[in-house]
């Protein structure tokens, strides 16, 4: 990682609001305040509402991002690339939707924000990564839960060391097609497991996070992590009673922003800096 003194220049996609605005917060306090912060954010308004509350600092700039959108993705791109030089140190994917009905409609606009939204974003701005860099995609422990409660096939499907992009998109595709038939068990899922689908979309995102990691092995040495922020009380949540303050999901994330890499291991997934059980390690047998 760059030096505190070092200027970094970092993006936070769902910025606006929850956990993202807290750790836009965070890094807008940090002591060094060398860091170009971009706040992602998908409606202008809200996202300038954000720059606003947190006192508009110079070094934070608004950037307008809809994660379901190939369009918003490449013209976001287009300005990191024209406004801020091309370069980028951290990114951290923390955008993300979450809906408790079982409909194909809502499944797919789930996994186009949580899964596809990371894909496609990190494939983007990966050429524009800096030595030493980092890519943050927030998942959640609950994707590690779906896949303890469902079958040992489709554990190893998930954890397969060299499972592919294509292959990925393939368990993604087959699961919502079944929202469709409710043919969860015929795959393998557990249709009792708490918020079904949101939970697979971040089983994906911890899978995926192993295959960008080695993919990009070796290239200008950047890690790509995953991190569970805890149970925080958010809109995502109805702001669940007895949840946990965002800021406290916002140092989890920031914890695999800011560790030495030796005490990170490129592709594994985190909590409150603590390395989690990777998908395949959790000894379900049926
Ligand atoms: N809260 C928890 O207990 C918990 C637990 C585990 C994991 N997580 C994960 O932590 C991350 C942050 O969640 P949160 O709790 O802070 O949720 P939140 O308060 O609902 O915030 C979600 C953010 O994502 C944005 N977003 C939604 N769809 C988007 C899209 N298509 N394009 C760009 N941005 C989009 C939202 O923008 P709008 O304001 O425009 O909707 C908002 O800024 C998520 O990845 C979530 O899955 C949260």
């Amino acid at each position: 990682m760059s030096s505190a003194s070092q200027q970094r220049v970092i993006l936070v996609t769902g910025a606006n609001k929850g956990i993202g605005f807290e750790i836009v917060k965070k890094l807008a306090e940090e002591s060094s305040n060398n860091n170009v912060i971009l706040l992602g954010s998908r409606e202008l308004k809200r996202g300038q509402d954000a720059l606003v509350r947190l006192g508009s600092p110079s070094h934070m700039h608004l950037l307008q991002l809809d994660l379901s959108s190939r369009e918003s993705i490449a013209r976001a791109t287009d300005e990191i690339k024209c406004k801020y030089g091309g370069r980028l140190d951290v990114v951290i994917n923390n955008a993300a939707t979450g809906e408790l009905e079982l409909t194909v409609d809502l499944a797919r606009e789930m996994f186009s924000v949580n899964y596809y939204g990371i894909k496609t974003l990190n494939e983007h701005l990966f050429p524009l990564m800096q030595e030493n860099g980092r890519v943050v995609n927030v998942a959640s422990a609950c994707g590690l839960t779906v896949l303890y409660e469902a079958s040992k096939d489709l554990q190893e499907k998930y954890s397969l060391s060299t499972l592919t992009i294509e292959e990925l998109d393939r368990l993604v595709e087959d699961f919502i097609s079944a929202v469709g038939t409710n043919s969860f068990e015929e795959l393998g899922y557990n249709p009792r497991s708490s918020y079904l689908i949101y939970s697979v979309t971040k089983a994906a995102v911890i899978a995926l996070t192993r295959i960008e990691a080695r993919q990009w092995s070796g290239a200008k040495n950047v890690l790509v992590l995953s991190v569970c922020p805890g149970f925080c009380a958010t809109d995502l949540n109805k702001n669940a009673p007895g949840a946990r303050p965002a800021e406290f999901g916002a140092d989890s994330i920031l914890y695999v922003v800011n560790a030495p890499e030796t005490r990170l291991e490129n592709g594994c997934f985190y909590r409150d800096g603590q390395l989690l059980p990777q998908i395949g390690m959790m000894n379900r047998k049926n």
